[in-house]
């Protein structure tokens, strides 16, 4: 017989839906951010989130780099409710100064929204960030965004969705016009139009019709117009994918829908399917079992560590995904690597940068905890026992530098901080195998490097000099037998952390000739 709080979780992991926007910067996450966000009444007027980008009060003086250049260091998470759902978007730095963390936050959405711009395309943010998001295998939709501007056609963003990504594609609706002929767009699943009115596009009208021959259409958007759109989806029937539900789940097939965030056009109806089709939280991978989200127990993990959000104390929030059973306030729970008990009394739940306390909370959701300096990246909370999620995987840096530091007294300081930020996984650390104790520091982004130089000097009071280095690819081998000697052409032998070797090469081309001639090595981007 199921207990009440068996069947409270389960109502409560059905509704839930946990998303992250990929996209390169300027494509419009802000933009259709902000629009979601007042479909959910989580905010009620336009211009909050943009306004909160640009911000001149950031909320601390850690924000201050935030503060410089406008962009937003945290990922946080904003929280909604819709139709019955409760939404989570997992906010991804769409700079391209973006770290680690980006692609951390990835592994605690259960699906993604891959935002395009019409007239661009597949832009290099959006491929790095689609590459994490295949490797786990989440369903991932497309918005096609700016529809109201000139771009390219549809059937040519869907063959570079195939070309760039290798993912097919099926379009739920399609474009009647664009740019400043756009009218309306065609719902192929639901057989209707969706009609601007009006030249400021500020007016939609919504029309059921037999299907995409139907009159109607014709009277609305005019004859070239029409005979367009039937040519086009004629062919697209023929042609194209159909819409298969298991595929999409996979990760296999993207459903496409068109529309344009500002103009608020076609977002509802986004949402609308979104919600309908994206799943729910889905079962984790511990080291001991598949962990169900309906289990009665609790679980999660920390994905991400954050610090020094509070200007008076130096502290940190751990960010944790719960992956199983309710959480309440001031539970005692399992600190897996620790071995300890600890009690959780003080969580948060975010909604951009304001914080307030949570009293339940459900799998799927992200919960803000204060880290005195005990959690790691990757660390599991449990009531379930012992067990372990899968460590968070290590991402192949593509910036790489030496650090000197200004003041030689102060290498204890120094020590410490770097073990203390490689842990939080502010950076990571390598060391070289030529016989000098030199430690060589490697980011996915700049902005890492900042972040780092930053708290050594505020946190540790170390002032330290960075030098780039020319490498831009690491790879982990794998090999009975790494020969160091095979390695010395425009490219370095270093260990990580845990003495795995790893090759940095300074270009492709380096790279690829070290690959054809260790044919009997292996070549990892990501630490094994
Ligand atoms: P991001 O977070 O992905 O970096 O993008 P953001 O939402 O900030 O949008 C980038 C620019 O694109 C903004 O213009 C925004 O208004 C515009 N934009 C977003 N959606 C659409 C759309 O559907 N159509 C058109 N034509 N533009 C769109 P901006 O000039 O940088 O800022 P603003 O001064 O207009 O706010």
């Amino acid at each position: 017989m199921s207990t009440n709080l068996e069947n409270d979780i389960k109502q409560e992991v059905e509704r839930r839906r946990t998303f992250a926007i990929i996209s390169h910067p300027d494509a419009g996450k802000t933009t259709l951010t902000e629009k979601l966000l007042l479909f959910g009444g989580a905010i009620r007027l336009a211009g909050t989130v943009k306004a909160r980008k640009a911000s001149k009060h950031a909320t601390s003086d850690w924000m201050e780099i935030e503060k410089q250049r406008g962009i937003s260091v945290t990922s946080s998470v904003m929280q909604f409710d819709y139709l019955g759902h409760r939404v989570n978007i997992l906010d991804t730095p769409g700079h391209q100064d973006f770290s680690e963390d980006t692609y951390r936050t990835l592994t605690a959405a259960d699906s993604a929204v891959m935002l395009i711009d019409v007239a661009k395309g597949v832009e290099a943010q959006t491929i790095k960030l689609f590459q994490v998001c295949r490797k786990r295998g989440i369903p991932i939709f497309t918005f096609i965004n700016k529809l109201d501007r000139e771009g390219r056609s549809p059937f040519e963003l869907m063959e570079e969705l195939e070309q760039v990504l290798g993912i097919r594609s099926v379009p739920m609706n399609w474009p009647i016009g664009m740019g400043r002929e756009l009218c309306g767009v065609y719902d192929r699943m639901n057989n209707q139009v969706e009609l601007f009115q009006g030249n400021d596009h500020s007016k939609i009208e919504v029309r059921k019709v037999e299907d995409y021959n139907d009159p109607i259409i014709r009277e609305m958007a005019g004859d070239f117009l029409h005979d367009q759109l039937t040519g086009e989806l004629e062919l697209l029937d023929v042609a194209g994918d159909q819409f298969d539900y298991e595929k999409v789940s996979r990760g296999e097939l993207t459903p496409i829908f068109f529309g344009s965030a500002v103009n608020n056009f076609g977002v509802q109806t986004f949402l609308e399917n979104f919600l309908k089709l994206a799943p729910s939280p889905t079962p984790r991978q511990s080291t001991e079992r598949l962990v169900e989200p309906t289990e009665e127990k609790f679980s999660g993990y920390v994905f991400k560590i954050q610090a020094n959000m509070n200007p008076a104390h130096r502290d940190r929030i751990a960010f944790l995904r719960i992956c199983s059973g309710r959480f309440e306030r001031g539970m005692s729970v399992k600190h897996v690597r620790a071995g300890k008990d600890i009690k959780l009394s003080q969580p948060q739940q975010f909604l951009a940068q304001d914080r307030d306390i949570v009293e339940s909370a459900y799998p799927g959701d992200i919960i803000g905890l204060f880290d005195p300096g005990i959690f790691r990246i990757g660390d599991t909370l449990s009531q379930a026992g012992e067990l372990t999620f899968d460590e968070l995987p290590t991402f192949s840096p593509e910036i790489f530098a030496k650090v000197t530091v200004k003041n030689a007294l102060k290498h204890k300081q120094y020590q410490k901080g770097i073990d203390q930020l490689t842990e939080e996984g502010t950076i990571q650390v390598f060391h070289s195998t030529s016989g000098f104790d030199e430690i060589i520091l490697g980011v996915v982004g700049q902005l890492q490097f900042e972040v780092f130089e930053y708290r050594m000097k505020g946190e540790y009071g170390v002032d330290i000099q960075l030098h780039r280095m020319t490498y831009q690819f690491a790879r982990w081998l794998v090999d009975d037998k790494i020969d160091p000697s095979k390695f010395r052409i425009n490219s370095v032998l270093v260990k990580d952390k845990k003495d795995n070797y790893v090759a940095l090469f300074e270009n492709e081309y380096a790279m690829r000739t070290a690959i054809e001639k260790n044919p009997t090595t292996k070549f990892l981007e990501m630490a094994p």
